[in-house]
This record gives structure tokens, sequence and C-alpha cells, in this order.
């Protein structure tokens, strides 16, 4: 071991009470394998950047663990986009993101570069599976592998004790859950349901990118959400016809897919809980959201409906 893997921490590394931002993997690695071997646990909240209120939740949820540290590692990951989307005009706002992290009390910050991450490139990178090729994947080949795969790095780099994700992406946390199953990452991961602004649009940083009018026109999906949840009851035929009664009314929203599935995103069950996403283009912004919804059981409000 060299002596720069055990030196003491100093105020640079980590400061109690501040948000201290690293950019050298090597360098965070150390700050948290000392951490913790001081007794204290990692959180990470992996993000990249634009953070909003469902990114605030997901860091308070984390300092809720007790005697932990939070990591948020801010990054807009390229393996994740394909060529014709947006990673070139996805928002970029550091500063207000920082102050974020500081005003929720995160610890630490890592915020590298693309070529701290992917020193010689990315030769070798991370399958997603079959469920990698499917919903989201099949529209977005390659993306899962690319989330993975920096969700494989993070987790080297920074040890957590535990990884929080939104279930706003369900699919990449269910995928999430599995690579760490599948390649025994020592930590556990947590889902955090998502936040919606009062009238149900579920937050995302790509909310930005919508006008006025589409904005309206997007609240078709958490409505065709709520509305598949209500006849639950009725079972999975009840359930996609009321969502997509819903989404018949909104010609301007131009449906990718609407899918139950089991929970794991198997196939649905024909009873007990399940769930119901959706994708869609609104003008030139995609967006998903999805919900939990108990089929046969009786009627339910879903946090899509708030
Ligand atoms: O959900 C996201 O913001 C990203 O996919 C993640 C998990 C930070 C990986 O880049």
């Amino acid at each position: 071991m060299t002596a720069s893997r055990t030196a003491p921490l100093t105020r640079s590394d980590y400061a109690p009470g501040q948000a201290t931002v690293h950019s050298d993997p090597a360098r965070l690695a150390r700050v948290t394998r000392t951490l913790r071997a001081a007794g204290r646990r990692i959180a990470l909240v992996p993000t990249m950047g634009a953070l909003h209120d469902g990114h605030r939740e997901l860091i308070q949820h984390a300092r809720r663990l007790p005697n932990t540290i939070v990591v948020v590692s801010i990054f807009v990951n390229p393996l994740q986009f394909g060529p014709n989307e947006d990673f070139d005009r996805y928002p970029r706002s550091f500063a207000a993101d920082l102050a974020a992290c500081e005003e929720e009390r995160a610890e630490l910050v890592f915020a590298p570069q693309v070529a701290d991450l992917y020193r010689d490139g990315a030769a070798v990178t991370l399958n997603a599976g079959p469920l990698g090729d499917e919903l989201e994947g099949a529209v977005r080949p390659g993306h899962f592998g690319g989330v993975l795969t920096v969700v494989a790095k993070l987790f080297n780099i920074v040890g957590p004790d535990f990884a929080l994700f939104g279930e706003k992406d369900y699919q990449q946390l269910v995928l999430i859950r599995r690579m760490a199953r599948d390649l025994d990452f020592d930590l556990s991961v947590v889902g955090v349901p998502t936040v919606r602004e009062d009238d149900g649009l579920a937050l995302s940083s790509r909310n930005v990118y919508l006008t006025g009018p589409q904005r309206t026109s997007a609240l078709a999906l958490s409505a065709a959400l709520a509305a598949g949840a209500h006849v639950s009851a009725g079972g999975a035929d009840a359930v996609l016809g009321a969502a997509r009664a819903v989404l018949a009314a909104s010609p301007e929203v131009e449906l990718d897919y609407l899918e139950l599935r089991a929970t794991d995103l198997g196939p649905a069950p024909a009873e007990g809980d399940a769930r119901l996403l959706i994708a869609a283009r609104v003008g030139a912004t995609r967006l998903i959201d999805n919900a939990p919804v108990l089929l046969g059981s009786p009627d339910q409000d879903t946090d899509a409906s708030r």
C-alpha cells in the first residue's frame, strides 16, 4: 500500500459540514476509503447534474441513513447517449448544482471530467443483458450498457454502502439492482419514489426543454398512469384501456410505449404488484414515467395522481 493511500485526510479532502468537490477518482477513493475505515458509512447519489427537487429528495433520503456521509456525483456520461441524442445540449449548471448540494448538506461532490473517468476511451464496457434491449433499450440501443458502465465505475471509485436512485427511471433502477446482484457489489441499492409537480408532472432535468403548451400536453403521461392505476381492480386490460383513453385525448403526445410489467419488469402478473410504464415524445422532448399498480385490488390512487 502506498503512503498516499493511507495518509490522513486534510480539510481539502473532506471538511465536515461543507461540500468538498473532487474531480480525481483516485483521490476521492482514498477519502471515502479513509472515512469508511473510521467507521462512517457512505451513501452515493449518482446524478448527471441539473439538480432538481427529485435529486434533493435523494440527498435528503441519503442523509437520513444513520452515520452516513453523502457523496453526490455530477457527471454527464457520454456512454449513455446515442449519436442523435442530447449529450451536447444536456443542461449543465455546475454552480447551481453545487449550491444545491451545499443546501442539502452533501459533504462530498464528485465532478470528474470525461477524461478523468474514461482515461483511454472506454474499450471495455458492460452489457445490460436482455432487459437492456427492452422498453427504453429498444428505443435507445446501448443506453443501459452506458449507464451500467458508469454506475459500476462509480461504485468501484466511491465504495458506497448505499446507492440511491429515483424510481422515475424505473428500468434503470431494476437494471442497477440486477447488476449489483450479478456482479457481487457489496452495497444496498435504494429506490426513492418519483417527485412530482403539484399537477402530476414527474420532475426531470429534461422538463426544461418543454415550452408552456408542451408542458401542458406532457401532463397526459402522469394522467394516463393515474387513470390506469385507478381501475387496477379490473386487471391488466382495464388498466391499459383507461390509460390509452387518456392518451387518445392528447394527440400531440406521440407514444413510444405504454406497458404493464411485473415489478422486476418481467411479464405482468394477473394479480398483485405490477408497474405501468410509459414513454412518449412531446415535440422534440422524450419523456418517461411509471407508477406502481396493484392488479385485481380495490381502487387506488398512485403517486402519479398527485
Ligand atoms: O439517472 C441518471 O441521472 C443517470 O443515468 C446516472 C444514474 C447518474 C448514470 O449516469
